[in-house]
């Protein structure tokens, strides 16, 4: 949560690099968004900043001077409320540093106490102890020195950007948990919290590890440890492509995204299977084998993949399963068996409730696999094993490609652990081409009427289609703002349904041959009792009479397909109610708080 940037160079405009990296990482938290920009004219730093969006920022600077250096930062609240004053940057006491940070300080009580009682402070922040400590220790040791003795004494997470006023030709970086990323290029240096912010601007790129410390000057950047020892620095090439993040002909993200559904399984097959084969390291299968229990540990939609994925692998391979809320298994570890695997889930890659688990895991000596969209973060690299979802960029807070993608690499981990005799090649295409097929043929917009004229909403289904309707219900909430719940259907008659009334929307997910007919026994009930209900169906589970038919895929995948529709009703009851679809109040994309 919370995105920052920083650009020191030649050619560009600080202001454009740190703006146009502000609104690629608006996602990340869009509460209150500032800047600081060397002014050249008066050899000085303005700060502009307010709550609201980058889009307010870039009114705020339009008259800004064409600058080289430039930090900026686009802030979800954790400390402090939504207000000017709390908007990153902020600056020391005297104004000589200033500093945008992503991440939280969970000392910063103490550290006021214990450090800075005198201290005249202008937020409400725990970012603020930062710039304090760093000022207070500047006026004995050297700039660097003062930065280094203050990162010791942080605990949490931090990606920070530091600047001092007196030498305005430096960016000062430092990480811990939260991500960074540096670029260069030969116009200059960009620093931020995603990749897609150095997109345009570097050609390279190095994913900083924890406690680095980064000075970086136009032409040069030197890492080191937080003892002030140099580190050696390894480039990347930068394999993105703006066009991934960019909107297209679509009104929103989300839109474009559940568009793009089709090809992300095709991209899931292309990069999985080769030659008959599956490209995924022997030694993970092994571990996976030697294991007597999977835990699943995720969040969110991520979850309830997690929940779809258990079904798989418990199908094809036959080793329990068990899917866990990371933050409740972080501090609530269950009773393990004595030879556990760890399989995280995590479109980020960055989620501080599942990084806690990371931790506690390592610590035990287990082996843990990280499933995510992003290669370049954290959960990914301190894993011991990680697997690609090949989403491309996902921009739109609410998850719809990360959630079929990540369906469909447990899908492929799942049939690469068991011997099938099934084609996983075949069926991920099929479902591939039903999802086309409904995309392309049936509008919902209509049908959404039902869900968007009532205050609540229920999702139900039963076995792999209940955990469908948690993942549709969470879409509903979370952009509609409808209240919507996820029901297994023969659950609601022990007490839910006594929330069943006149015009309720119920939705019904019938995929699941076995066990259609009792989901629709249920249906009646609550239509007997006033339910105003709309029922999706693959075809081989369909009544003629069904609101949605998809085309048949293997019922194992059938989450994948069954998804599609619900995303499209909670984009049209948002799009009705008129609210802001890609960035729903409240949310940020990557939850890197606990
Ligand atoms: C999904 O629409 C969400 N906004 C949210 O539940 C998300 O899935 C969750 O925060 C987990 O994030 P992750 O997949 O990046 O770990």
């Amino acid at each position: 949560m919370c995105g920052i940037v920083g650009f020191i160079g030649h050619k560009h405009d600080a202001k454009d690099v740190v703006l146009n990296g502000l609104t690629k990482l608006e996602y990340r938290g869009y509460d209150s968004a500032g800047i600081s920009l060397f002014n050249p004219k008066f050899r000085s730093f303005d700060i502009y900043k307010d709550f609201g969006r980058v889009a307010k920022l870039k009114e705020l600077t339009k008259d800004a001077m064409i600058s080289n250096v430039g930090i900026g930062h686009t802030r979800w609240a954790t400390h402090g409320k939504v207000t000017k004053e709390n908007a990153h940057p902020h600056y020391s006491q005297s104004k000589r540093f200033i500093i945008v940070h992503n991440g939280v300080i969970e000392n910063h009580e103490e550290l006021k106490a214990q450090y800075l009682a005198n201290a005249l402070f202008y937020s409400e922040t725990d970012t603020e102890v930062i710039a304090q400590l760093i000022e207070s220790f500047s006026e004995t040791l050297s700039v660097e020195n003062a930065i280094l003795t203050t990162l010791k004494l942080l605990e949490g997470s931090y990606a920070l950007l530091v600047i001092d006023t007196e030498s305005p030709n430096t960016i000062f970086a430092a990480k811990n948990k939260s991500p960074l990323v540096l670029g260069q290029s030969e116009d200059g240096v960009t620093i931020a919290s995603d990749l897609m912010a150095l997109v345009g601007y570097s050609e390279k790129y190095i994913a900083l590890a924890d406690h680095t410390f980064v000075r970086c000057e136009a032409d040069n950047v030197t890492m080191y440890n937080l003892n002030h020892e140099i580190l050696p620095t390894s480039f990347l090439d930068i394999d993105l492509d703006e066009a991934d993040a960019d909107m297209g002909e679509y009104q929103h993200y989300m839109l474009k995204e559940i568009y793009e559904q089709p090809s992300v399984v095709r991209r899931i097959v292309q990069n999985y299977f080769e030659d008959g084969d599956i490209k995924i390291s022997k030694q993970v299968l092994k571990d996976i084998k030697n294991s007597d229990r999977i835990y699943i540990l995720a969040a969110g939609t991520s979850m309830h993949a997690g929940y779809v994925g258990k079904y798989i692998l418990e199908e094809l391979v036959e080793i329990p399963v068990e899917v866990h809320i990371a933050s409740e298994f972080a501090y609530h570890t269950p009773l393990l068996t004595e030879k556990p695997f760890f399989l995280m889930i995590s479109q980020s890659g960055e989620t501080a409730d599942l990084r806690a688990c990371l931790m506690k895991t390592k610590k035990m000596n287990y082996k843990t696999l990280t499933v995510t969209n992003v290669k370049t973060s954290t959960l990914a690299r301190e894993s011991n094993y990680f697997l690609e979802l090949f989403a491309g960029p996902e921009i739109a807070v609410a998850s719809t490609k990360a959630y079929v993608a990540q369906i469909g690499v447990l899908a492929v981990l799942a049939y690469a652990l068991s011997e099938q005799s099934f084609d996983l090649k075949k069926a991920l295409t099929d479902v591939a081409l039903s999802i086309e097929d409904f995309l392309s043929s049936q509008d919902v917009s209509s049908i959404v009427h039902k869900i968007i004229t009532k205050r609540n909403c229920f999702y139900i289904g039963r076995t792999i289609d209940y955990y469908t309707a948690l993942e549709a219900a969470l879409k509903l909430k979370e952009i509609s703002y409808i209240q919507t719940e996820g029901f297994a259907a023969g659950e609601l008659k022990h007490g839910t349904i006594a929330l069943i009334e006149e015009g309720t929307p119920v939705v019904a997910l019938i995929s699941n041959k076995e066990i259609s007919s009792n989901t629709r026994s249920n249906l009646n009930e609550v239509i007997a009792r006033g339910a105003s209900t709309i029922k999706i169906s693959m075809k081989k589970t369909s009544h003629k009479d069904d609101d949605i038919i998809l085309k048949d895929v293997h019922p194992l995948l059938t989450p994948m397909v069954m998804v599609v529709p619900t995303q499209l009703f909670a984009y049209y009851a948002a799009l009705e109610r008129g609210l802001d679809i890609d960035k729903p109040r409240n949310l940020a994309k990557s939850v890197t708080v606990e």
